[in-house]
């Protein structure tokens, strides 16, 4: 999704905006642009693509002194990924750069053109530069201009913006989107769309409430709020910015499927005390009362939710229900005051989600957030939080952030069904001993990579690829299928191996590709006679089991177990590796596939 940076201060600027951005590429773009202004010059420059482009095309340039710089990632939503509709945005005099959807655009821009105003790009965006100017031509004063500008704005949105009416201010803005300002002791300040690009070059950071709009200069900053002015609250930033490397690993997801163990011991970290799950900010009489939940979430987060949902029922015996975040905020939910609304986000930016949270919210229910980013917009929001420590996740298809949802929920269902007595003293022990077991499940050994890396050579063709599985192996399934899809850009599905007969299986040839999830704690024999039909209608099978299957054609074996989710998680593993090594062996952009953002800021 679209990435911001801003700055304001003497140093040199192109490289400040270029490191900038890297650090937001992660949130996934298809073109970059910057504006530079000093001693009263706007320079500007755009490229479609990856910001090497940008950076190729800004070499020659540089620009000291005191001035200011807007950059921009876009990922493109009206209008093609091209140069003239790359931010930033140009009018007779000002730039400016957005993330999010201005959703009045099309009223505003025939407004304009009823006032002579040319258009040049198809974006959305556009309009506010234009609105700006026009505000200029009769208030005089630039902030005002801005204030004027942003009240006729609706939809969602960070923005910046620089005049040279103004010269050595950024005019900002945000409802929706992430924006955060980060300062230091040099008078410099920065703005980015998330602490990242902070991190190194600021010493504080304050992450900008919604409404919240106003004006920076060299040694000031005024932030506004439904038209008053407020004083904002700054946190100190970590120092540390070596988390973002790839520390050996040839990219992002690749290192991040290696330290799941580490990430999740971290989850659990704290959280078990005397044998019992103890999470922060949630006593065990307030879980004993909840007696309906919701889970709502969009992609791999879905996935982990509707793992949870079979859990919950089972162990925590609570009537589940679960949600597409961008399903549910359309469809008038019936929803019960007594409910616990629990969304799932990574990025805690997902628009989707984060609506879904503003109307269970204001429905008056109780909301709990499991999310990875401290100070998001869906942590900020919900009532409650259980953060789930992953550390910044760079690779776009999502890992251990989705194994550190995964522990979350379980941890949450097993201190709930513990608060309610639905399962035993003995049960919980078993629970909470494969639980803490997680971390060696997820210790990866050296020759799975290579075997898989040997395996994926078969599976570069072919018309598609199933997944299947049964109960929580089901949501699995779905995950591995999505994880494939997200990177290698086959045709990949995830089903309940049970359903296969009603439909799927007239697709079954030898070109269908069957990845069979096959644990021996969870209905074995069930998905066997399943996996069965499949292979006598000659699809080729890939077995994932500990158990030999003789009519697979290729067989991944796993470990004995005892307990189903440390077979969920060594199979989660390897369907991880699995699309990573097919991707790779296809020469795709593992870390920044095609068409994909990191984080949806836009519904
Ligand atoms: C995007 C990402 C997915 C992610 C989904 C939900 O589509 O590409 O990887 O699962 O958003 O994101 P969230 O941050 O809310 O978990």
């Amino acid at each position: 999704m679209c990435g911001i940076v801003g700055y304001i201060g003497k140093d040199e600027k192109r490289n400040i905006i270029i490191d900038g951005l890297r650090e937001l590429e992660y949130r996934g773009y298809d073109s970059a642009g910057m504006a530079v202004m000093s001693q009263d010059e706007i320079s500007y420059f755009k490229a479609v693509g990856k910001l090497d482009n940008l950076a190729d095309k800004t070499k020659d340039f540089s620009s000291s002194g005191l001035g200011v710089a807007i950059g921009h990632t876009r990922w493109a939503t009206h209008g093609k990924p091209t140069e003239i509709n790359a931010h930033p945005h140009l009018g007779e005099h000002s730039f400016v750069v957005h993330n999010g959807i201005i959703e009045n655009y099309k009223e505003l821009k025939e407004e304009l053109e009823g006032k002579g105003v040319k258009f040049l790009s198809q974006t959305d965006t556009e309009v506010i530069v234009h609105l700006f100017e026009e505000n200029l031509k009769h208030i005089k004063d630039p902030f005002k201009a801005y204030e004027a500008t942003i009240a006729r704005l609706h939809g969602a949105y960070a923005t910046l913006l620089i005049t040279k009416t103004a010269p050595n201010k950024i005019f900002f803005a945000k409802v929706a989107a992430p924006l955060a300002i980060g300062k230091n002791d040099k008078n410099e300040i920065y703005f980015a769309s998330s602490d990242a690009p902070l991190i190194g070059v600021a010493k504080e950071v304050s992450y900008l409430d919604d409404k919240a709009y106003g004006v920076v200069g060299i040694d000031s900053i005024e932030i506004y709020k439904d038209g008053k002015k407020i004083t904002p609250h700054f946190s100190t930033l970590p120092k540390d910015r070596s988390y973002a490397q790839k520390e050996g690993y040839r990219f992002f997801m690749e290192k991040e499927i290696y330290e799941q163990n580490t990430v999740v011991s971290e989850a659990i970290m704290g959280r078990v005390k005397n044998g019992k799950i103890c999470l922060e900010n949630l006593t065990d009489e307030y879980l004993k009362n909840i007696d309906n939940i919701v889970l709502c979430a969009c992609g791999t987060s879905y996935h982990a939710a509707l793992t949870a949902s079979y859990l919950f029922e089972r162990l925590a015996d609570v009537r589940v229900k679960v949600e597409f975040a961008s399903e549910f905020r359309y469809r008038k939910p019936k929803l019960n005051t007594n409910s616990l609304f629990i969304v799932i986000s990574q990025s805690g930016e997902t628009a989707d989600t984060l609506e879904a949270l503003k109307i269970a919210k204001e429905a008056g229910l109780k909301t709990l957030a499991i999310c990875n980013v401290d100070n998001s917009s869906i942590v900020r929001l919900a009532d409650t939080t259980l953060l789930t420590r992953a550390g910044i996740e760079k690779g776009v298809a999502s890992t251990k952030a989705f194994a550190t949802q995964i522990v979350l929920l379980w941890m949450l269902v097993l201190q709930m069904a513990s608060a309610k007595k639905s399962i035993s003293q003995s049960e919980l022990d078993t629970e909470i001993s494969a639980l803490l077991h997680i971390p060696q499940i997820l210790n990866i050994d050296n020759s799975l990579q290579e075997r898989i890396h040997r395996l994926a050579k078969h599976y570069l063709h072919g018309h598609g690829f199933f997944f299947i599985g049964r109960d929580i192996f089901y949501p699995l399934a779905l995950e591995g299928a999505l994880k494939l899809k997200e990177i290698s850009y086959l045709h990949a599905e995830g089903y309940p191996a049970g359903e296969m007969k009603h439909g799927p299986i007239a697709l079954a040839d030898d070109r269908l590709f069957t990845i069979a999830l096959m644990p021996q704690t969870t209905l074995y024999e069930k998905t066997k006679s399943n996996v069965e039909e499949l292979a006598a209608r000659d699809a080729y099978i890939l077995a994932i089991s500990p158990n030999e299957f003789e009519l697979s054609d290729d067989f991944i074996k796993t470990s004995k177990q005892e307990h189903p989710m440390s077979e969920f998680f060594e199979m989660m593993i390897i369907l991880q590796i699995f699309a990573l090594e097919i991707s790779i062996r296809l020469g795709n952009n593992v870390d920044m596939p095609r068409n994909l953002a990191k984080s949806v800021t836009v519904e």
